[in-house]
């Protein structure tokens, strides 16, 4: 095996949402993580009709990152970064929304934030929308259902790119963007209880889908230098057993849960499997005169994906299931799993890397891998983390495999979460996954300070090796 190359990028992830806090600073609005509950494990957090009096909201303060950033920068400096993941807040940007004309604040507020990653040897990579759109928007018009958000999107995203151009050279459009039919909540469809709630989703993911297409043809007129990717949760399921019958189950649940979004998104248009599903559903989404053309013009550079899990399927309804990312799943008998249900599985990432590769021969960029984990701190304020050091050993081990002996092209490694924040499916803090620990708890005591795991000198020696050193 050879080395990966020099300017592979090693970095990490956090999103602007779980960690800036700072909520109503700086003249941003609420967005929708901002009247997101605190769940805990096996319970989900809800959002709320606007902020309640005597309801703890985890992300109001997230780790504040907004005053600390320079400190955080500086920890991941020395970690050896060569990049760095974060999101943009919208409703820093535009607080409603649909205004026309962005806040100079918000735009300054990033122009820092980038500044300062450069000056310190990071290339920025950023997320457009992670989970964090303007409440306004979801309230005022139903969210990503109403086509008009596409307009707003493109408008935020037409100053950002203007602004930020020659800093910012890697983007995706959608956080996770399979997420608008899993959690349609996410993208601003609320109630599940109306009878169109199914309906309403499926709109909001043609919205989604165009208004991407859109945004990496306006990127690449504003910069031929972008480079904008798609971002989609992996859902790997393996049947559980070698019965046909699982085995076509498994498939198509990869299918429907991921292939369809980056099928879309990498080759620009509905695959046929889709429309059959669709149909099947009996639902009809509005695709309007032009929309199909837009979405063929408008495909992505490279696939972003996060993976943290795997789990099987099976057509027994007999069998124990586990929980997931957004998903849960049957239980995989070979696998370990962690506290909060997702399994965990190396191997699973050389098989994605592998099936995307396969499929579109097109780079790709894992900005997503961890282990969350209830982190105990000792006397001396240290935590020896090996369980996340052999988690993510694991997992760039076979990493290297798929690029170095099956021939992926893989652009970095960006873990989640290297410092410790809001967790965003259940907005605990104890389920952590970073190189740094932030004192900080499920209720919102804590000093923020933050301490080097022991995962922090390994990651450092990992990057500085160029993944030889493990
Ligand atoms: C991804 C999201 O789904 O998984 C992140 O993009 C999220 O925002 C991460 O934090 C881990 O999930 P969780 O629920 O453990 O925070």
């Amino acid at each position: 095996m050879s080395q990966l190359d020099k300017d592979f990028l090693w970095g990490g992830a956090i999103a602007a949402n779980q960690a800036e806090g700072a909520y109503l600073e700086g003249g941003k609005g609420l967005s929708l993580m901002d009247v997101a509950t605190a769940g805990k494990k096996g319970v989900s957090r809800h959002i709320t009709d606007g902020i309640q009096d005597d309801v703890y909201y985890p992300n109001h303060e997230g780790i504040d990152f907004y005053h600390q950033y320079k400190e955080d920068l500086a920890l991941f400096e020395e970690m050896g970064f060569k990049c760095f993941r974060t999101s943009i807040a919208w409703t820093r940007i535009f607080p409603h929304g649909d205004e026309d004309e962005p806040n100079e604040e918000g735009l300054k507020y990033y122009d820092d934030l980038f500044d300062e990653m450069i000056k310190r040897g990071m290339e920025p990579v950023v997320t457009i929308s992670h989970y964090e759109m303007p409440l306004y928007l979801a309230q005022k018009y139903g969210g990503w259902a109403n086509r008009q958000l596409i307009d707003f999107y493109l408008n935020f995203c037409e100053v950002i790119f203007k602004r930020y151009k020659g800093k910012v050279k890697y983007w995706m459009t959608f956080n996770e963007i399979n997420s608008v039919v899993f959690m349609p909540e996410i993208a601003g469809v609320l109630d599940r209880t109306q009878d169109d709630f199914k309906q309403r989703s499926y709109q909001a993911a043609h919205h989604q889908f165009l208004a991407s297409a859109k945004a990496v043809q306006l990127g690449h007129a504003i910069d031929p230098e972008n480079k904008i990717g798609c971002m989609v949760l992996t859902l790997v399921k393996y049947p559980l057993t070698a019965k046909p019958e699982d085995v076509l189950l498994a498939e198509e649940k990869m299918r429907y849960g991921t292939f369809a979004f980056t099928d879309i998104q990498v080759r620009g248009h509905y695959p046929r499997y889709i429309q059959k599903y669709v149909e099947r559903q009996g639902i009809k989404v509005d695709i309007k005169p032009g929309d199909l053309e837009e979405m063929k013009k408008g495909c992505v550079d490279y696939i972003g994906f996060s993976y943290y899990s795997s789990s099987a399927a099976t057509t027994d309804p007999h069998v124990e299931t586990t929980g997931g990312n957004l998903v849960s799943g049957v239980k995989n008998p070979y696998l370990p799993t962690s506290e909060w249900g997702w399994q965990i599985d190396a191997k699973g990432l050389r098989y994605i890397l592998n099936r995307f590769y396969e499929r579109y021969e097109i780079p790709m960029f894992i900005v997503e891998n961890g282990l969350g984990y209830n982190d105990q701190i000792d006397e001396n304020g240290y935590v020896k983390d090996d369980y996340r050091i052999e988690y993510l050993r694991q997992h760039i081990i076979e990493m290297k495999k798929a690029v170095l002996e099956d021939g992926v092209e893989l652009i970095g490694y960006t873990p989640w979460g290297c410092i410790d924040l809001v967790s965003a499916g259940t907005g605990e803090m104890s389920k952590r996954y970073g190189f740094i620990y932030v004192d900080r708890d499920d209720l919102g005591n804590g000093s923020l300070k933050r301490s080097k795991k022991k995962s922090f000198d390994w990651y450092k020696q990992v990057i500085a090796s160029q993944g030889e050193d493990l």
